[in-house]
Order: structure tokens, then sequence, then C-alpha cells
């Protein structure tokens, strides 16, 4: 389903930055102080393609990030970007054929998890690595009482007996506010947010160190939205997770993240902190996809949303997939790989016309 990115002026994102930019980190960021330099999770060189039809559909061209413990990241971009292929590579759980991965590795805490065996992913998986999927009905079995899935994941990746799951289990319905008796209940019982609060606890259950949330508020009402996101950071806090959240709401990105990757065409083609997205985002993408544009003549700031749509990813241009979109575009944009810079510290873009944050 198309989505478009909920656009906002450069005078929200300036308000979003008094209110949530730059505060003093979590609690989180200290306990993990001494391992806080050190990425925990780390993407590098990621391409996925799909095959489908016979044409090779190019998803992820070359993705690197790294995460620290406790420390989150948004994947903001538009539908078809790539953001979902990037969440379901870390898992592993791309389905091969039509998708494949062509290159890259993927870090989790000194292990390349491209190399372990299906079998070893499975302890990674939920244990260690948890996602929250757009569809809470994707993750929960329609004809299984919800408690009891919740203890299956538990048994698996725990050494507890039937009592301390079913223990744990009672004590994350608790934290995300159902009443532990209706463990019995099934899914189709359970509201859509009533729903999503489950698979948080399901996702959360085995204190995950890194949690994949893909659009986790998307299928619910505005008013549960804002409930469960502060229920994820909730507990985040609580059990220092780190995660990667991919979301079309800039408001919850202000909130929730730390650094903001935006996706254009399977490539992150901006990567910086928040504040240095929000107060100077550089891409002609990223300043169209904010929604404001400089005018030049009057100074002043105007909603501008970009015209035209993603290329087709079995037909990637060369050069810059985003030139044919681009009013700032030369021929030179058309040629070539276009390399990744550092524009500020930490901040990156991947533009030929730029040299300096806007
Ligand atoms: N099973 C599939 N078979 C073929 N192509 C696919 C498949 N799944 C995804 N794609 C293609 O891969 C590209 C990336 O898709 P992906 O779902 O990762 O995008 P996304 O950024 O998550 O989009 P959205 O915001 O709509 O969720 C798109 O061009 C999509 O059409
Ligand atoms: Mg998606």
């Amino acid at each position: 389903m198309a989505k478009d990115i909920k656009r906002v002026s450069a005078q929200q994102r300036k308000d979003y930055m008094r209110v949530y930019g730059n505060r003093k980190k979590s609690s989180l960021h200290d306990t993990y102080a001494e391992k806080a330099d050190k990425p925990f999770l780390e993407v590098k060189d990621l391409e996925v393609i799909y095959t489908s039809n016979k044409q090779i559909v190019k998803a992820v061209n070359g993705v690197s990030f790294q995460l620290k413990r406790g420390e989150s990241l948004a994947l903001v971009g538009e539908t078809g970007a790539g953001k979902t292929t990037i969440c379901r590579s870390i898992l592993r759980i791309l389905a091969d054929p039509p998708a494949k991965m062509t290159g890259g590795d993927i870090w989790m805490d000194g292990v390349n998890l491209t190399d372990l065996s299906e079998e070893e992913m499975l302890e990674v998986r939920g244990a260690k690595i948890a996602m929250i999927f757009q569809d809470p009905m994707t993750a929960l079995n329609p004809s299984m009482q919800v408690g009891k899935q919740i203890i299956e994941g538990l048994m698996l990746h725990n050494d507890y007996t039937p009592a301390q799951a079913e223990e744990r289990a009672k004590e994350m319905f608790e934290m995300v506010g159902i009443a532990p008796n209706r463990m019995v209940e099934y899914p189709f019982e359970f509201s859509g947010g009533m729903k999503q609060r489950v698979v948080i606890a399901m996702a959360l259950a085995c204190n995950p160190v890194v949690l994949l949330a893909d659009e986790p508020t998307t299928a619910l009402d505005v008013t549960i939205q804002a409930q469960v996101m502060d229920l994820i950071r909730e507990l985040r806090n609580k059990l220092n997770t780190a995660m990667v959240l991919v979301t079309h709401d800039l408001g919850v990105v202000a909130q929730n993240c730390d650094n903001v990757a935006i996706v254009y065409s399977g490539q992150i083609i901006e990567y910086g902190s928040k504040e240095s997205i929000f107060l100077h985002p550089t891409h002609p993408y990223t300043i169209g996809l904010f929604g404001a544009l400089p005018n030049m003549n009057d100074n002043s700031e105007r909603l501008t949303p970009i015209a035209g749509t993603m290329p087709d990813p079995t037909r990637l241009p060369d050069g810059c997939a985003f030139a044919p979109r681009c009013p700032h575009a030369t021929d030179a944009c058309r040629t070539g790989v276009i390399p990744e810079k550092e524009i500020a510290p930490g901040h990156k873009i991947r533009c030929i016309m730029r040299d300096k944050e806007a």
C-alpha cells in the first residue's frame, strides 16, 4: 500500500528538536557506557534482489549502518525503497526464492549472521533479535491461544520450565497492559491495538538485544499509535534494547530515534543524527521528503511535494537514482556510482552536488 511520508515544515522540525533533540540520553545509555563505542549490530554493503516474472528487482543496493547497544535508528523512505527487505535480511527471513541476498554481511556482537546455519539462526531469532511486523496477524497464529504463543517462544529460547515460562508470559502481559487472564483467548478476541500489544509482548519477552520494528503502529488508530510507541520506549528502556524503526511519521522519529537513515531505491542516501537530519537535511531528496524547500525569492519556506516516482527497481538508472526527479541534477549525476561522503561529523550523503550541510 502506498503511504506518504508525513511531511512537516522546517519550523515543525525545529520544534521537534527543541522538545526531543539533544536531551539527556536515558539511563540505558549509561548502562552500556562500557560498550557504547562498539557497534553491536553492523549491516555492511547489503545487497538483495528479488526475481519476479524472470526480472531482477534490485531491492537493496549496498546498504551499511551500525547500531550500538540501546541505540535506535529510523529507516525513512517512500514505499518500495527497501526498508522491510533490509529488516527481513537482518533476521534472514526473506523467502529464497524469490529473494536472494547477493552481497554483504550482517555482524551482531562479533558474529557474522550470514555464516550461521538455519539451526543457529533459530537461536538468534526471537531471543536476540525480534521483529514487530506491520500487520500483527502476520506474527500471530489465529488458531492458538495468545498466551500459549508467548509461552512456546519462551520455552524455545530459554531453559524455562512450563511454570516459569507461564510466569514470564504473565509478566509480559502485565507490562503491555493486558490482564493476564486474557492469555487463554484467541487473536480474534482482541482489538487491533491489543493484538499489536500482544505482538510487542511476544517480541520483547525474551529480552532481545535488537528490535526491528517495521511500522509497528501503522495498522493502529491514532490514539493507540501513541500508546504503543510509549510502550515500546518504556520497554526498551527497561530491557536495554537497540531498535531499527521503520516509520513514515517524522514525529515518531523525533521522539524515538537517535539516528536517521533516509532510504531511496535500496540505498541510504543520507544518514546522520536526528538533529543533523532534522535541522540540516541536505540531500535534495531528504529536503523534498521533509516537505520544505527554501524559497529563494522571499526567504520563506513552502511545502513542496517531490514530483515523480522512484525508478523501476528492475531498471535502475546509471548514477544517482534520484537524478530523474532532482531539480539540481547535472549530467555528472547520471553516470557512475555516487559515493558516500561525510559533510559534517557523522552526517553522510550520496550526492555530488552538495559538499556541506544545508
Ligand atoms: N516478494 C517479492 N517479490 C518481488 N519483489 C518484491 C517482493 N517483496 C518486495 N519486493 C520489491 O522490493 C522492493 C523493496 O520492497 P520493500 O517491501 O522492502 O519496500 P519498503 O520500503 O518496505 O516499502 P513500504 O514502505 O511500502 O513497506 C520493492 O520494489 C518491492 O516491489
Ligand atoms: Mg515495508
